[in-house]
């Protein structure tokens, strides 16, 4: 199954006095898709934000909103952020509550499933639910945090998931998220990844978000025209 580097705006990294404006420069950059990240300072030492902020901005593009919850009951939240306008929401598996029931819920909302672990949580821990979720996100920091170095140990767990799923001929797409930026997207991409979150990498870039957009996509497939460190200063 032919694959294409997606490229998803994380906008925990963006201006959040103006953060309709930031989402709708993502868009007109050419991104694929919003990566929103709420944390509730439970399963994260972070606190981030709830379903009115994603209500506040889903106006600002149809482009479809990945919602990833790092949160300990995302039973409980589930069916919010669907009625916020979150397409497709994204839990951990390392939480308490059971990975069939929090899928169940997402779908009984009519949204899209997806399924998130850690760094340090074996491809094992997903296996079960590949054939019941639209993404598997892998992470590649440690959550709670943008602007973290890209951890590149996970590689080879991602490389066991791509392989899984192609063997399997399941239509479950992988994501990449946390600190993939020009220098990493090209590993993340060649070792099985095809929705690539990214964050300080993309709002660090004042204006047009265009180039590096365009940049972070021709590095993902290893072009050598992959540059637009120029661009930011
Ligand atoms: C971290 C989040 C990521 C993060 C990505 O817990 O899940 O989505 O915001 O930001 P960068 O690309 O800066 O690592
Ligand atoms: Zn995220």
């Amino acid at each position: 199954m032919s694959r294409s580097p997606q490229i998803s705006a994380s906008i925990l990294n963006a201006d959040f006095s103006r953060l309709g404006d930031e989402v709708r420069r993502a868009a007109d950059g050419g991104v694929d898709s919003i990566h929103l990240d709420v944390m509730d300072g439970r399963f994260v030492d972070n606190l981030s934000f709830g379903p009115v902020v994603v209500e506040a901005v889903r106006p600002a593009t149809e482009l479809p909103f990945h919602t990833h919850l790092m949160i300990s009951n995302p039973l409980a939240y589930a069916e919010r952020f669907a009625d916020a306008g979150s397409d497709l929401i994204v839990f951990h598996v390392e939480v308490d509550d059971d990975p069939g029931s929090v899928i169940a819920a997402i779908e009984r909302a009519g949204r899209r499933a997806g399924i998130a672990l850690n760094p340090e949580t074996p491809s094992e821990a997903v296996r079960p639910w590949l054939e019941r979720v639209d993404l598997v996100l892998v992470m590649t920091v440690h959550p709670g945090w943008g602007g973290q170095s890209f951890i590149a140990d996970v590689l080879p767990k991602m490389r066991e998931l791509r392989d899984e799923v192609d063997g399997r001929g399941l239509a479950v797409a992988i994501g990449v998220d946390g600190g993939v930026n020009l220098e990493t997207i090209g590993a993340a991409y060649g070792a099985g990844g095809e929705v690539l979150v990214t964050g300080s990498a993309l709002y660090s870039t004042e204006g047009d978000l265009g180039p590096a957009v365009t940049a972070l996509r021709a590095a993902a497939r290893g072009d050598d025209d992959a540059d637009f460190a120029d661009e930011r200063t």
